[in-house]
């Protein structure tokens, strides 16, 4: 089986003048780059139609599955441009095997690791301009994604999906960047249940989560934090990122895995937490754990951990009738310790122990 993504390059690619702008200032999901990568895949013929073409629309028929029944999964990664002008991508294996578990339980196709990494390197070689020069946090971000184009209103597994991946310089996804982040403690929506698509990255998740977040918007939040869906009071995960708190006698607590998205900043968290001399720990947080040790200090920080998110610092709490902060409401220092390592890391600052760290240019 062929993992070749041609490139037919666009004949009108975005003028050089342009494209300097939006790098000044690219934001977070904005701007996207000139080419995208596609496949599509048949239950008679598997995948076929590898490859890198000029980024344009989809023209999809009105009764696509996906536009009914939601059959979706994605994933997010990041290309680095380090300082010697090189781009690098950060554990995309582990991208291509979670799109694999997520596929799975979306009863989508199984797309090869090779496959995956493929269509990624293939689009960034393509679109290599477009990788900035970081000043901070500024990277490309990948957004590969597949779904069912079979034009079909029954309610089975499709027998025709599209796979693409399309391109978007990013830099902070907050606006309030490292000062932190707010939080609505939703005691009215759940994310996920045993048994769903808590730990599958679906677009049925995040539909399911903007009421939500409209609700901590209402609430003068940044983002939504979900508690279990059981009752028991235990934190889950916030909209688009996973929760760490730090504790006064060094430990990295973390949800479980379950129902949540098994997220690859907070697993690189959790690895790289003994260099920051802190003992990773990973078990069920309850809300009234939460509140009563930021309320004697023995939860000193709190941050969020995702790819789009990096480490953004975690700073206040609201929920019905109550509100917290955490420390002084300011960023605490193992969460800026963190968020630095793991940035050395992926601009290739530090040494890259783990062999995470994967060369495209
Ligand atoms: C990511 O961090 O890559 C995400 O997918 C979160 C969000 C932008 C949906």
């Amino acid at each position: 089986m062929t993992t070749d993504f041609p490139l037919f390059r666009t004949t009108k690619p975005t003028p050089e003048a342009e494209r300097e702008n939006i790098l000044a200032a690219p934001g977070f999901g904005q701007y996207f780059t000139d080419h995208m990568a596609s496949a599509v895949w048949t239950s008679a013929d598997g995948w076929q139609d590898r490859k890198i073409g000029p980024l344009e629309p989809f023209s999809l028929h009105p009764s696509a599955a996906v536009l009914h029944y939601g059959q979706e999964i994605f994933e997010g990664l990041k290309a680095y441009r380090h300082a010697d002008g090189s781009v690098w991508l950060f554990r995309p294996e582990a991208n291509a095997r979670r799109f694999a578990r997520s596929a799975e339980r979306l009863a989508l196709p199984q797309l090869s690791v090779e496959d995956f990494l493929a269509s990624i390197e293939e689009l960034v070689r393509a679109d290599e301009p477009w990788v900035p020069v970081s000043t901070g946090e500024e990277s490309l971000y990948l957004r590969p994604f597949m779904f069912a184009s079979e034009v079909f209103l029954g309610v089975r597994p499709a027998a025709q999906v599209t796979y693409s991946v399309i391109a978007s310089p990013a830099g902070p996804f907050f606006a309030s960047g490292i000062e932190g982040v707010t939080l609505w403690i939703s005691s009215k929506f759940t994310r996920s249940a045993k048994g769903g698509t808590g730990e599958a990255k679906c677009g049925g998740n995040y539909a399911a989560s903007l009421a939500a977040q409209v609700d901590a918007k209402q609430h003068g939040c940044d983002q939504v934090m979900y508690l279990d869906s059981a009752g028991d009071n235990t934190l889950e995960e916030s909209g688009t990122m996973n929760v760490c708190l730090i504790t006064a006698d060094g430990r990295l607590v973390t949800p479980a895995l379950g129902t949540i998205l098994e997220g690859v900043t907070r697993d690189t968290v959790l690895t790289l937490a003994g260099d920051l001399d802190l003992v990773p720990e990973e078990r069920p947080i309850t809300l009234g754990e939460l509140r009563s040790r930021a309320a004697d200090g023995s939860i000193t920080e709190v941050f969020a951990a995702g790819t789009a998110a990096v480490i953004t610092p975690m700073v206040g709490f609201k929920g019905e009738g109550y509100e917290f902060t955490i420390g002084d409401g300011t960023p605490g220092k193992h969460t800026l310790a963190m968020r630095e390592h793991v940035l050395d890391i992926q601009f290739g600052r530090t040494e890259d122990k783990h062999g995470w760290m994967r060369r495209v240019l």
